[in-house]
Order: C-alpha cells, then structure tokens, then sequence
C-alpha cells in the first residue's frame, strides 16, 4: 500500500508538474518544431468509459504539442476486443517506426507476448486500463519492472470495489432494506480476464463483511461491461427473486446504466426498495446519483489517467527516466 501511495504522489507530482505549463518538464524546449508518432491502440471503441479516456487523451496530448512546440501525430486503432487483430495492430505500429505505444490491451494474459515485441524494436510502451498482474497477485508484473521503457497507468481496483461496499455500509440501513440481518445481492460482473472486473467483485462484498454486516449473494453474471447484458442479467435476476433482491453491485456503470432500466420496469425503485451501485461515474450515472436513480458510483479518473499516460509518454518521448507504475486514485461519488 506504502509503495501504491507513493506511486500515487509521484504521478500527482507529475500531473501537477506539467499541468504548470513548463515547457521545461514536458521537454518541449530542445525538441521544439519536431514531429513524433504516437501510436495508441484501444480494447475496444465500443466502450462508453474508454470513449471518454481516448477523447481526452488525444485532445490532451495535441494541446501539449501545441504548448511546446512539437506535433505529436496520433493514431488511434480500435482492437475489437480481439488480441489477435490488437497484436497485428502493434505490429504494424512497429513497422510504422512509432516513437511511442499507448496500449489498452484487450487479453492481458498477452500482455509479454506484446511487450517483448515493442521492447524488442527499442519503442517506449505505456500500457493503460487494464493491468498485468504479477505473480502473487500485485503491482510486480516482471514484464513491467524488468524494462525501463515499459510502464503502467491505471488505478487500484480494490479501491473502487471497496468505496462501493463502503457506500452501502453507510446507508441508514446498511443495504439491509427487509430488515432480516443480512444483504441479499446481485453482482453483474466485467471481463471477468480483466482484474478491475476481479477485484470490484470481491472488494465490494469484503467492505461490507469488514464493516461487519452479513451478505447473500443471489447471482452473480458476467456482464462483460456492456449496458445491455447489465440489463438483461438485473432483469432475469429481479424476476428471478423478486423483491429479495437488496443492492444490484455493477462493475461498471454502463451496465448499471442497464440495471437501472431493468429496475424501472420491474417498478421497483432505487433508495426505496433497492439499491444500485456502478464504477466510473460517467456523466449520466452522475446525474442519476444527484437524482436518487442510483445509490451511488466511484469516479474512475479518465482524466486523472489519460493526462498522466500522455505525460509519461512525452517525458519517454525525451529521453527522460521514467517510472513503472503511476496509480491515480478513485473517488466516491454519492448524493
Ligand atoms: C472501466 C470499465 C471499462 C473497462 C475497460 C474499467 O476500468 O471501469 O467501464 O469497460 O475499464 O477495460
């Protein structure tokens, strides 16, 4: 946690940094006037929260080129959620001779097969979103720590599953609506590969446990991230257990987007006979908190993320030292 905190400052540092506008920092003082490619390959476009992040990473980094001087030529490939097309993507940026790679891979089981490429071909790789794991489970992918090139940029998903369990801890009842002693709940899960999915899973219900309040699980699906499996799981799961389910826990808000739909049709109501939580805190599910339509979300810093994947790409893009991991935090969102 101590070496998580740390990261977190440093990428805050870094944030902070070249959020001052210091050409400086951001190198763009002995590089002024050059032109450099910058290749970023994504899971996948059909993605309402991976949307936000490649907008605001492309629009950040075209402003820090402008800032200092430099045309930073950016393309932007769409992986289908299909590594085999996403490898070949790579590829091609290698044979393209990009000076850097953004990479939000699709299967991070592949995460070596990809990075011994790129490493091979002496281009810097900032890997984003979704995050290898190291073999006792943590931020020491070997992959990662062993090139100096290579780094990651997310946020620590046990955080956003925790801040979920938590804000149901804190409600009046503490999720418990029936008033039988325990929580009886639907999980709809993410990529089940990919270990936000994982970890906003087993994080949510731990919270709850720690706080000491007993848990039912009802069901638990795989909803993939995808608004209209959220709907269809909440859906065959409400009418499945009817009024016995307490909180709908969604991965992500997209698919609590389509719980909230399945909740109003079955005429239930969130904060009256049901509680609903998501993770991202796109705009809509913003809104639907502030209205009582969901319980709650966690912030999952788009911006926070993309602007430090830019920031580390420009500093590798310079030459400078860069770091293996920057963590930025997430952040509760309730009424
Ligand atoms: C987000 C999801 C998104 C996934 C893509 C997660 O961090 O919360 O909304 O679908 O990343 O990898």
């Amino acid at each position: 946690m101590f070496k998580k905190l740390m990261a977190s400052a440093l990428a805050l540092t870094l944030l902070v940094g070249c959020g001052g506008g210091s050409t400086a920092s951001n190198g763009g003082g002995a590089s002024s006037g050059k032109t450099y490619n910058v290749g970023v390959a994504i899971y996948q476009f059909d993605d309402n929260f991976m949307t936000l992040y490649r907008n605001e990473l492309k629009s950040y980094m075209e402003e820090q080129g402008k800032k200092n001087g430099v045309t930073y030529n950016i393309t932007i490939v769409d992986g289908k959620n299909d590594m085999a097309e996403q490898t070949n993507q790579v590829e091609n940026f290698i044979t393209q001779k990009m000076d850097v790679i953004i990479l939000n891979l699709v299967q991070t089981s592949s995460a070596d097969t990809v990075i011994d490429k790129v490493v091979a071909a002496g281009i810097p790789l900032v890997l984003i979103n979704r995050e290898p794991l190291g073999d006792n489970g943590d931020e020491s992918y070997k992959g990662i720590l062993d090139n100096p090139n290579v780094c990651y940029i997310g946020a620590d998903a046990r955080q956003s599953g925790t801040f979920q369990g938590e804000i149901v801890a804190e409600l009046p009842d503490h999720g418990d609506i029936n008033g039988d002693g325990e929580v009886a709940y639907v999980m709809i899960e993410g990529d089940p590969e990919n270990v936000d999915a994982q970890y906003r899973t087993e994080y949510s219900i731990k919270a709850l446990e720690d706080a000491g309040i007993k848990v039912k699980k009802l069901d638990d699906q795989v909803g993939n991230w995808k608004q209209e499996k959220g709907q269809e799981i909440a859906a065959n799961a409400l009418t499945q257990y009817g009024k016995d389910v307490e909180v709908i826990f969604c991965n992500n808000d997209a698919m609590a987007l389509g719980a909230a739909a399945a909740i109003t049709a079955a005429g239930r109501k969130v904060g009256e006979d049901i509680y609903l939580l998501g993770v991202d805190a796109l705009e809509e599910c913003v809104q639907m908190v502030e209205n009582g339509e969901m319980t709650g979300t966690v912030l999952n810093d788009h911006v926070g993320q993309s602007h430090t994947a830019v920031d580390v790409a420009i500093k590798a893009l310079n030459g400078e030292k860069i770091d293996n991991y920057y963590w930025v935090d997430y952040v509760k969102v309730t009424k």
